[in-house]
């Protein structure tokens, strides 16, 4: 399997890619491993296996591993030594992202009274990163953001920017923070961090770290209303000329208390002088934010901007993969440009769309025939092609255990393969196939103190889908079953 030098480039940028810490992300692997003609997970504990070496030693690990694999495989050693030697030298030009990331080093030694409130770790690794790994584009937008900011018609308030689920909101938001390194909270549907309590604390540590204000610790009342986080905004803003800004990315997925007459996250109406909360929202009539002043700013799926934006990522990927998908190009009768124009047509400037879609052509997973209109058109389309293509492979498998496993994680958010399996009466082995089967469609998080990682459904959209899925109420009823026939009920 000799590689040209070009192929082994592409290659080894997917696996920098992988070194400067995308690793949770299966598609990388599925690429190299696809490439290199060996198996994923084989290929994954190598890469783990390596990426955890001592880097001034790494050769001879290295070289174990990959010795490994060929054992494994029956793969030809050559060709792999190869390929790890141009990924090497793509990955020595590369400084290794460090845990001491400059987005939240600033926090990484609060005072002990407020390490439990800061959130910011938890977003560098779960939100920040991973998500401006790949950004491209922009420009326009954050323009606009800092533009607001700078308005001195506008000396303090909210800049709301709204869009369709799967635009590029959080991956705009996980952008700004990085660059601009602005306080923030991102909030992620039914978890933890969705709640009014932990956003006031989150946000009010922040402002207690960065501005050295004089609290150890936050007050019960820092949770309960805006007041508390209202007084250090004031104190904060006052202590320089610069503006104070606060990225709350998805006010539509945080927590709704019902308070009438109050924001959701209990957001100030009112902000100080110089304080400016950028705030992001699927539509913006799902949720009103009640504020005196509001810049409301739309990225539109027509929008000539994000149109320019996602062609860039297109052409990008298939610039990346040209080798791959040179078959598909030419069988639909494509020069790239035509195709990728085309492409975004079929996404309806969807961003989400175009990062699952493309890995899945380049991949030869994707069930179409090779003509361009057949793509699936929008993102909750090809949810539903992928649900009935899953389907088709194994219709009995597909009813009896993969469906309510899905559905199953809709309805419970985030849980455990194990939980699922007991709540649904479901043999342990194949529900945990499934997982593994649809892990691209679950994020995988920290795992519960029994060792089980728990899991969640990767994007909303595809919640959004899931919800509307017919088999959702059977599921949902089995559960609650489970719970019934699990807890004894206190007649009285
Ligand atoms: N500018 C960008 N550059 C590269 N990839 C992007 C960009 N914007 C979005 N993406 C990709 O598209 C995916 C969906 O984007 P994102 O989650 O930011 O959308 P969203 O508008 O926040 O959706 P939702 O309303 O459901 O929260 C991201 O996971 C990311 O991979
Ligand atoms: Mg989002």
């Amino acid at each position: 399997m000799a590689e040209e030098p070009d192929q082994l480039a592409a290659l080894s940028r997917r696996l920098r890619a992988l070194v400067a810490g995308t690793f949770g992300d299966r598609y990388q692997v599925r690429v190299v491993a696809d490439r290199a003609g060996i198996s994923r997970n084989t290929l994954s504990a190598a890469l783990n296996a390596r990426l955890g070496a001592d880097r001034k030693d790494r050769k001879v690990p290295a070289l174990r591993t990959l010795e490994r694999i060929a054992d494994v495989t029956g793969a030809d050693v050559g060709p792999l030594e190869e390929l790890r030697e141009a990924a090497l030298r793509q990955v020595d030009g590369v400084a290794p992202v460090s845990p001491g990331s400059p987005v939240w080093s600033e926090f990484a030694t609060p005072p002990a009274g407020l390490a439990d409130d800061l959130l910011v770790a938890d977003f560098a690794y779960g939100i920040v990163e991973p998500l401006a790994r790949g950004f491209v584009g922009r420009n326009r937008y954050i323009d606009a953001v800092e533009a607001a900011i700078e308005d001195t018609a506008l000396p303090s308030g909210y800049i709301l920017i709204t869009g369709e689920p799967g635009i590029g909101k959080t991956s705009l938001m996980a952008e700004l923070v990085r660059r601009r390194k602005w306080l923030h909270h991102f909030n992620v549907a039914a978890s933890g961090a969705s709640t009014t309590e932990a956003f006031l604390r989150n946000v009010c540590a922040q402002l207690i770290v960065r501005y050295h204000l004089d609290h150890t610790s936050l007050p019960p009342r820092a949770g309960r209303d805006g007041l508390f986080l209202l007084g250090l905004l004031g104190t904060a803003a006052a202590r320089q000329d610069t503006p104070l800004v606060i990225v709350v990315d998805a006010i539509d997925e945080a927590a709704d208390d019902g308070r009438p007459g109050i924001n959701r996250l209990a957001l100030p109406r009112q902000l100080p002088d110089n304080v400016y909360v950028v705030v992001t929202s699927r539509g913006r009539n799902a949720y009103e934010l009640d504020a005196d002043r509001i810049r409301h700013m739309e990225i539109g799926d027509d929008d000539e901007a994000n149109q320019a934006d996602l062609l860039l990522y297109v052409e990008t990927f298939i610039e990346d993969n040209a080798e791959r998908l040179a078959d598909v190009l030419a069988s639909a009768g494509q020069k790239s440009h035509d195709f990728a124009k085309r492409f975004l047509e079929r996404s309806e400037g969807n961003f989400l769309y175009a990062v699952r879609v493309l890995p899945e052509i380049a991949g030869g997973e994707l069930l179409w025939r090779g003509d361009i209109d057949d793509l699936p058109l929008g993102l909750r389309e090809y949810y539903r092609r992928h649900w009935v293509t899953m389907r088709a492979a194994d219709p009995e498998l597909f009813d009896e255990v993969h469906q309510p496993v899905i559905l199953g994680f809709a309805i419970l958010h985030q849980t455990t393969a194990e939980i699922i399996a007991q709540t649904l009466s479901l043999p342990l082995h194949p529900v945990r196939t499934a997982v593994a089967t649809w892990q691209e469609f679950l994020n995988r998080g920290r795992p519960r103190a029994d060792g089980h990682p728990v899991y969640r459904i990767y994007h909303k959209s595809f919640l959004d889908f899931l919800s509307t899925t017919a088999g959702i109420d059977a599921v949902e009823k089995r559960l609650l079953d489970f719970v019934d026939d699990a807890v004894e009920w206190d007649d009285e």
